[in-house]
């Protein structure tokens, strides 16, 4: 059965109804659109940390950002690690440590061996030994800032399996239960199959897709996903309006996150045109420049269905 079909059906096993749905402004304020869209620290805050490390959380977390965003992708051994590049060339020192293993593809090491690399000094001495961390090693530093997590799968074509084994990881860590779902955790993806597949696996988990799809497809992508995430040089106030006049998976309106807007004129720009997050190298930034409250920011979409399927 269709996930709105069941949220339909359990809404009104449960007494729920149409006239009970938040309104678009009821949900706005949930989302923290009230006070400016939520504000996300893109791959933690990485103008001011080496990106995707441990680092960069706490430097969100030192800027007052509840949201962080990371890449998740898989190690040769199976092991899930938080980078964004599909090689560790940019980001590391693996050049220096490993100089015959050209390409120097993630999924071409182990652990063992990513471990052994510097991935901070690369940004700046001041973070030499700032290491790749474990998916697991980021939830629970993330759990520790009492912050929240937009998990992006990355490039998960090269990784088959990597949604299950993201859920499993999740909720191994206790990031499926009810609060967490609620309120701390959006995934995402360029891939609509994968997004698709978390939805599957999970109907109760909030997800997004990264893209400017057509607006005549938005149906097809609200079918799936909770978010439109777009580009911010590809957003107009009138795709805004085109994503906000769906309801999503959980039959809430279709919310947008836009990335990436590191400057305060196009925050203030892209926030007058009633984008529900941004996604940010920046957060302080963008905050300044939106009045947007980070910390107290929340995820108002996430439906919560009993009936998910455990990873
Ligand atoms: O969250 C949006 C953004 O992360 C997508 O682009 O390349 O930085 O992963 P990228
Ligand atoms: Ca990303």
């Amino acid at each position: 059965m269709h996930t709105r079909t069941v949220a339909a059906t359990v809404g009104a096993l449960l007494g729920f109804s149409a006239l009970v749905l938040p309104t678009p402004a009821a949900q706005a304020a949930d989302s923290g659109t009230s006070h400016g869209p939520v504000v996300v620290a893109h791959r933690g805050a990485s103008a001011y940390a080496p990106e995707n490390t441990l680092e960069a959380i706490d430097k969100a977390d030192e800027l007052g950002t509840a949201w962080v965003e990371n890449d998740v992708q898989r190690t040769k051994d199976g092991e899930l690690v938080v980078i964004h590049d599909t090689d560790l060339k940019r980001t590391t020192d693996v050049e220096q440590v490993f100089p015959d293993r050209s390409p120097w593809k993630v999924a071409d090491f182990t652990l063992a061996e990513i471990k052994r690399l510097d991935a901070g000094s690369w940004f700046s001495p001041d973070y030499a030994g700032a290491r790749v961390p474990t998916l697991e090693q980021y939830l629970k530093r993330v759990s520790a800032n009492h912050q929240k997590l937009l998990l992006e799968i990355k490039a998960p074509e090269l990784y088959p399996g990597i949604e299950r084994q993201t859920l499993r990881e999740l909720r191994g860590e206790g990031w499926l239960d009810w609060y967490h779902v609620r309120h701390k955790l959006i995934i995402q993806s360029f891939s609509a199959d994968s997004v698709k597949t978390v939805h599957k696996l999970r109907p109760d988990v909030k997800t997004g897709f990264l893209g400017t799809p057509a607006v005549a497809d938005l149906p097809q992508y609200a079918a799936f996903t909770d978010q439109i995430n777009p580009n911010y040089k590809t957003v107009t106030p009138e795709y805004v309006a085109a994503v906000h006049a769906l309801r999503g998976a959980h039959w809430r309106p279709l919310e947008l996150f836009t990335w990436t807007i590191n400057d305060g004129p196009n925050a203030t720009r892209l926030a007058g045109y009633g984008v529900d997050g941004i996604i940010t190298n920046t957060p302080d930034v963008v905050r300044e420049a939106t009045e947007g409250d980070a910390a107290d920011a929340g995820s108002g979409a996430s439906g919560s269905f009993s009936g998910a399927t455990a990873p």
